[in-house]
């Protein structure tokens, strides 16, 4: 089968968030099954991009409304992620530095989509399955069925799996003049609230939706930024899988990012050697436990509530415990967050950016990892944390429902809350405290733990079947 993934992100040419690490590692696994699957993104300027090796793939002429553009679709030449990547060049509007956070972004990814639909349409041999990611490819189900220019994709299926449905890629009706000659007829499957709604058009367009938790397919017909009525329609196209994490990248035992290896049988005294270093780098007193936050600093991760809650737990036990943070995000929140470094030296401290490397190190060294989520698709962080010993201390919602179970059941090993507030973190961090303690209990779950499979090779089945379900 040969299926095209479509994404705005992707590890390690370009990453903002989970949906990078998913689009980077599904198709490496589904070639592993002899699927024939590759991956289409825009090129950015990134480090990765400089650093590698490309073939020029393929040249084409379209445009944008009434802006005519040449695009180059380049080609990793090696093959070594496991799978084609494909970069979409457009001068000018996709080759900056950064992802997301221009001005033009909806030109942006309106012009990508453009230029990929228009190459899909020149191949000799067309692809089974284009499957799409988040809004930023969700125009695409749409400008294959009903743009003139694309006739001949009328019948390739479209799959799209949505990593979060708080972006929806939302545009003026203005912005209409960007998608290239369509079926004014079916103006409809474009409308949202009287704009145009990228994802929302996914939605009624895409032959299947994915949602990377099943949890978070359920949760999204009472919480989706407005979309609600539509996923209650479409319920029945919907289904939940929960994403795999790449085991080669994310294994103590050879990750190249951190200094002490470690399986479960030696876990308890390796992990306490990077935990030792860590601590020394960033003044944390190894001697108590330390809870890691590991995310960007917004809304939706309820980081504007981590001041409070680390300040609260650090007064209310007397500095028994430890925190350190590893993320950006909203400025307000860096500073709230940074702020507490000079009260509280040697318990708490920040790395506000983001390097995969303090991540990897920063899992490799912590007792526990913080998830308050107030939106939570799937979560990755939780599953890297289970992978490395890292207790899971998460709210209760969409993936890390799915995948923590509380501690208080005979089998669990994490810690669960369910409102994303001081009150419910700093209890959770009291609880963490005593199972610390509790030698007993707490190498039973990181035992536990770590012996839980998270690994894409049953994942990559169930995206199968979604796509003979369609074929
Ligand atoms: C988004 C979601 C996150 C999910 C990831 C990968 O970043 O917020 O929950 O794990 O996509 O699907």
């Amino acid at each position: 089968m040969v299926i095209v993934h479509i994404s705005a992100e992707c590890y390690p040419m370009a990453k903002a968030g989970g949906l990078a690490d998913v689009v980077g590692a599904l198709p490496k696994y589904q070639n592993k099954i002899g699927e024939k699957a590759m991956v289409v993104m825009p090129m950015y300027q990134t480090a990765f991009l400089q650093q590698n090796k490309w073939d020029v793939h393929f040249k084409g002429h379209t445009n944008l409304g009434d802006w005519f553009f040449d695009f180059t679709i380049i080609k990793e030449s090696t093959g070594k992620l496991g799978y084609d990547l494909f970069l979409v060049d457009i001068h000018g509007l996709l080759d900056r530095p950064k992802i997301y956070g221009y001005p033009d972004d909806i030109d942006r990814f309106v012009g990508f989509q453009v230029a990929v639909v228009n190459w899909l349409t020149q191949w000799e041999v067309l692809p089974d399955i284009v499957h799409c990611h988040d809004h930023q490819a969700g125009l695409i189900p749409f400008m294959m069925k009903y743009c003139f220019d694309y006739q001949k994709l009328q019948l390739v299926k479209t799959v799209l799996t949505i990593h979060n449905a708080q972006y929806q890629g939302v545009m003026d009706w203005a912005k209409s003049i960007l998608i290239p000659r369509w079926d004014i007829s079916k103006k409809g499957l474009l409308e949202w609230n009287n704009t145009i709604n990228s994802l929302a058009t996914a939605v009624k367009c895409a032959d299947k939706i994915t949602t990377v938790s099943p949890a978070y397919s359920q949760q999204l017909k009472f919480q989706s930024n407005g979309l609600e009525t539509l996923f209650d329609n479409e319920q029945g196209k919907c289904v939940g899988i929960l994403n795999g994490i790449d085991n080669e990248l994310w294994d103590p035992a050879t990750d190249s990012m951190i200094a002490n290896h470690y399986n479960a049988s030696n876990v308890i005294v390796e992990k306490k050697k990077n935990k030792k270093a860590l601590c020394v780098k960033y003044n944390l007193d190894p001697n108590k436990p330390l809870i890691v936050f590991i995310g960007r600093l917004v809304g939706e991760k309820a980081a504007d509530v981590l001041p409070g809650a680390i300040q609260h737990a650090l007064d209310k036990t007397n500095c028994g415990v430890n925190f350190f943070i590893v993320g950006a995000g909203e400025t307000a929140t860096e500073s709230a967050l940074n702020y507490l470094v000079q009260l509280y030296p040697g318990n708490y401290n920040t790395f506000i950016g983001y390097e995969e490397r303090v991540g990897h190190e920063a899992y490799a060294s912590a007792d526990f990892l913080l998830m308050p989520s107030r939106v939570e698709p799937c979560g990755l962080n939780q599953l890297y944390a289970l992978r490395y010993g890292t207790i899971p201390i998460v709210r209760d919602t969409g993936g890390l429902h799915d995948t923590v179970v509380d501690m208080g059941d005979p089998d669990g090993f994490g810690i669960k809350f369910l409102n994303a507030n001081e009150q419910d973190i700093v209890y959770s961090v009291e609880r963490a405290i005593a199972v610390y303690q509790d030698k007993i209990q707490m190498n039973k779950m990181i035992q536990y733990a770590m012996q839980i499979d998270h690994s894409w090779e049953s994942v990559v089945i169930a995206y199968k079947k979604i796509y003979e379900s369609i074929l």
